[in-house]
């Protein structure tokens, strides 16, 4: 059997190892099973996808098209509030803990389908009760955020708005197909007026890792926070498992680009951990809507809506239709995208899947993973644990594993290790587990 740190070493340089989970979906296909996933009668989340944009970035790993006729973008509204409606007819009293409207470009669709898009947000709001701290948010590119867009969003009562920046570098936005028509001044503008208009959480996405980034272009696009200063930043450092992007950083320079933009970002006074790849002013903030916190920090059920969106509880994950796809006008047409692939997985897969999320925040609860496992996790990960804490890879702070400043820079072959399946642990524990025996009932 091969020793821990023969795996780490193996993985370590891997961009392969990041927050995607399942590596491949081939690694999941003995868990492929019929029917539809179920939901247990707690909160959950709901993620509507809409799949369009004006744009096709080439660095994009979404399930995503150009924008069709709006003869389409009304047929795809008609599917999804089908979807919807059929979902919170079987599920009569849902409590939603959250809500994202994602893309693609949720605000690229034309007004009228847009105006639809708001309504069918208020109806699963009348539909639907909401836990205290729920908080939607729907996400956007500064150009496609008109001003009857904006009082649309606020009216509907969603308070936070994520506006997609990747870099202010106009040369490197041009060579990935990105419009970079919309100078930063007109990003600005548009931020005061979601502020104006009463939503208080502007959010702007940034990317490190693309061709042609260097420690200078992340200078200019620092400068660029400080001049748009919105209340949350999200790093996302380049992921190519999905998108053949045929190029990929070294470890060493993706950990200077991040650790560049952390000093500036904490001088700026947001709020992070190291390793974290959301800031936020507020210090008591995660940076995130409450459907990824709750998946970070809980690993709580959401469903998704839409073309390959994907839904999640404790008995597996599904994938809507077209996961991975670059769609046509065709792969619209159909009665229902809720139908795709299902999955009934194990508890040290949904394990992994919620430790694939959570290292967007940098850490994960022990406590959560011993619930999903059904058995202690510091003991089923003990020589994992081990390993890492001897290498100054993770610290163990009560229930909380938190990766260090030196584990950053391999965060995804550090996290992976806890992916490990129990045969290849050096001292797996042969325990079966009561949900796995749920699933096979
Ligand atoms: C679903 S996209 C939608 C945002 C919006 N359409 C835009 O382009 O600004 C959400 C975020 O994912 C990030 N993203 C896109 N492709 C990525 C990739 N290959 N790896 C990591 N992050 C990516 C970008 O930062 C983007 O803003
Ligand atoms: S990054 Fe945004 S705008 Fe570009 S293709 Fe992806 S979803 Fe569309």
């Amino acid at each position: 059997m091969k020793q821990i740190g023969d795996i780490f070493n193996e993985r370590k340089d891997n961009p392969l190892y990041n927050t995607s989970y399942p590596l491949s979906p081939a690694d999941w296909r003995q868990y492929e099973a019929e029917g539809q996933l179920s939901f247990d009668p707690r909160p959950i989340s709901f993620y509507l996808h809409i799949p369009f944009c004006t744009q096709s970035c080439s660095f994009c790993e979404y399930t995503r098209m150009r924008c069709p006729s709006e003869k389409v973008q009304h047929q795809y509204l008609d599917i999804l509030e089908n979807d919807v409606k059929h979902f919170l007819t079987v599920h009569r009293a849902t409590v939603l803990e959250g809500c994202d409207i994602g893309g693609g470009t949720p605000t690229a669709l034309c007004d009228s389908a847009f105006a639809r898009l708001m309504e069918l947000y208020k109806y699963i709001i009348e539909q639907t009760s909401q836990t205290g701290d729920y908080e939607p948010s729907i996400e956007a590119t500064s150009g496609t955020l008109g001003f009857n867009r904006i009082r649309m969003i606020a009216e509907a009562g969603i308070k936070r708005v994520s506006i997609g920046i990747q870099t202010a570098d106009r040369v490197i936005l041009h060579n990935h197909k990105r419009n970079c028509s919309d100078p930063l001044i007109s990003v600005c503008r548009t931020i005061e007026r979601l502020r104006r208009e009463g939503i208080s959480k502007v959010n702007i996405d940034l990317m490190y890792g693309m061709r042609n980034q260097t420690l200078e272009t992340v200078d200019s696009d620092i400068k660029a926070i400080r001049m748009l200063s919105p209340q949350q930043v999200t790093l996302y450092e380049l992921r190519t498992n999905m998108n053949g992007y045929g190029f990929s950083m070294s470890k060493e320079d993706l950990f200077q680009m991040y650790g560049r933009y952390y000093d500036a970002l904490v001088k700026m006074g947001y709020h992070a951990m190291f390793g974290q790849n959301t800031f936020s002013l507020d210090s008591n903030d995660k940076g995130v809507s409450s459907y990824l916190r709750h998946r970070m920090t809980e690993g709580s059920d959401y469903v998704g809506f839409g073309v390959s969106a994907q839904s999640m509880s404790r008995f597996g994950v599904s994938y809507n239709i077209h996961k991975g796809k670059v769609l046509t006008d065709i792969d619209l047409n159909a009665s229902s995208y809720n139908s795709g692939r299902h999955y009934r997985l194990p508890p040290s897969e949904l394990a992994s899947k919620y430790i694939a999320i959570s290292a967007y925040n940098g850490r994960f609860s022990l406590a959560k993973v011993s619930e999903i496992l059904g058995e202690d996790a510091r003991y089923h990960f003990r020589d994992v644990i081990s390993f890492c804490t001897d290498n100054g890879l993770i610290s163990v702070d009560g229930d909380t594993v938190n990766i260090t400043h030196d584990g950053f820079k391999y965060y995804g072959a550090v996290f992976s290790l806890f992916y490990l399946p129990p045969h290849l642990l050096p001292s797996a524990s042969n325990n079966k587990c009561d949900l796995f025996s749920l699933f096979l009932s």
